[in-house]
């Protein structure tokens, strides 16, 4: 899988990929991840790439034609399953969309920045909105780091333990259960002792048990 991300900000999340599992997922060539500087497609002075919104109002608007001519240069190389604008009025992203998006060969992540990209680049290349939570940010650079985290995460091999995010908080729409590791017993605080049975069906039982209350209690309206 491929995710190339167009940003004016690159170095935001050079580190961030370079630290996090997605590195793993790149050493074993299981994931490309390419960032790309808007300022790089611009033919305009000093590498603008926003001015002034038409009509009038507060903030810099991203221009057309750097992020048109980004988006083209890229398109010759590679044909992208989604073209993705990160932005607050976005559909909201969820562990179905990150699962969805995971069985794509190659995304564009687009990120904005000041007020906004010039309307007519989500009219005529922008196939999907997306939006990481009900609050704004700075810059669409977390919330693309936020897919490229959980999407990359899915991709058969990038996790260790195979099984591990298939039973993740949210794949069948219940929380996780709580886990415990060595010492068995710290302060008097013990490990429930179903854990240490050995009992595999029943230690099944008691963290779907777990995962349902917890559910119940903390995201009711997950449990339909
Ligand atoms: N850019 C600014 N705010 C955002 C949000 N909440 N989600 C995605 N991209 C954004």
């Amino acid at each position: 899988m491929k995710i190339d991300i167009l940003s004016v900000v690159p170095r935001l999340m050079e580190s961030f990929f370079e630290h996090s599992i997605l590195k793993r997922a790149k050493d074993k060539e299981l994931l490309e991840v390419n960032i790309f500087n808007v300022r790089d497609f611009t033919k305009y002075k000093h590498g603008q790439v926003d001015d002034y919104q038409f009509g009038g109002g507060a903030g810099l608007v991203m221009m057309i034609e750097p992020l048109v001519n980004a988006i083209e240069t890229l398109q010759e190389k590679t044909s992208y399953d989604e073209i993705i604008f990160l932005t607050p009025d976005g559909e909201l992203f969820n562990q179905k969309m990150a699962n969805h998006l995971s069985l794509k060969k190659n995304l564009l992540l687009i990120c904005g920045h000041y007020k906004g990209i010039d309307q007519r680049v989500r009219d005529h290349f922008i196939t999907k909105e997306v939006s990481i939570g009900d609050y704004v940010l700075s810059g669409g650079e977390l919330g693309a780091a936020v897919l490229a985290d959980a999407i990359g995460r899915l991709i058969p091999g990038v996790l260790n333990d195979e099984t591990s995010a298939l039973t993740d908080s949210f794949q069948d729409d219940l929380l996780a259960p709580p886990v415990y590791t060595r010492p068995e017993e710290f302060r008097e605080w013990k490990v429930p002792e179903i854990l240490m049975s050995g009992n595999h069906s029943k230690i099944e039982d008691w963290r779907i048990e777990k995962s349902v209350e917890i559910t119940k209690e903390r995201r009711p309206d997950l449990l339909k």
